[in-house]
């Protein structure tokens, strides 16, 4: 795939967690890079969030992405990710503003994967200066760049 021609694609975005195969989305997050899980794990954190996103090429799961939020003034975007051959064509952008959109007025918080700012950066996110998160394997965050 080339750049930028995710919307020029049949990529079929669903907002919905109706009929999502949880190993997919498992196997997405892990060809991603990206913390996984048991599939049933993953389900109950899709289920639990405010607003989802899964794309499909043709049937098969290539991208998901999830936000929390109180629904009234504050968010935080989650498992945002794309398989590998399909990054760099628009798709991570057709994600983001697909949960954006659903959030209406809200602040928007998350903490980018090292390496991943720049994208945040052109989907208007900036930098925070007093992030700060509790991390329950906080060693192993600190190793992959997320902490001091
Ligand atoms: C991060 C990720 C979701 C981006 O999705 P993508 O489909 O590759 O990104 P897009 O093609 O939509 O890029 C949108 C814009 O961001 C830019 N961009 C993408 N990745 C970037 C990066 N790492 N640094 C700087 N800019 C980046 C693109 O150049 C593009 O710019 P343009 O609109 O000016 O052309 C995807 O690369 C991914 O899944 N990575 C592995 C998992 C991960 O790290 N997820 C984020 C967790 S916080």
């Amino acid at each position: 795939m080339k750049r930028n021609d995710a919307g020029a694609m049949a990529i079929e975005l669903r907002q919905t967690c109706d009929g999502i195969d949880w190993t997919a989305v498992r196997d997405v997050l892990k060809e991603a890079g990206m913390s996984f899980h048991a599939p049933e794990i993953h389900r109950r954190a899709f289920e639990g969030a405010y607003n989802v996103v899964f794309a499909y090429d043709e049937g098969t799961l290539i991208g998901c992405g999830r936000a929390l939020s109180d629904g009234v003034y504050q968010a935080a975007l989650y498992d945002i990710a794309v398989l590998p051959r399909y990054q760099g064509s628009g798709l991570g952008r057709l994600l983001v503003e697909a949960l954006l959109t659903g959030l209406g007025d809200c602040n928007v918080i998350l903490y980018a994967s090292p390496g991943k700012e720049g994208f945040y950066r052109k989907l208007g996110f900036r930098a925070l200066k007093t992030g700060m998160a509790r991390f329950l394997r906080a060693d192993a965050m600190a190793e992959r760049g997320f902490t001091e």
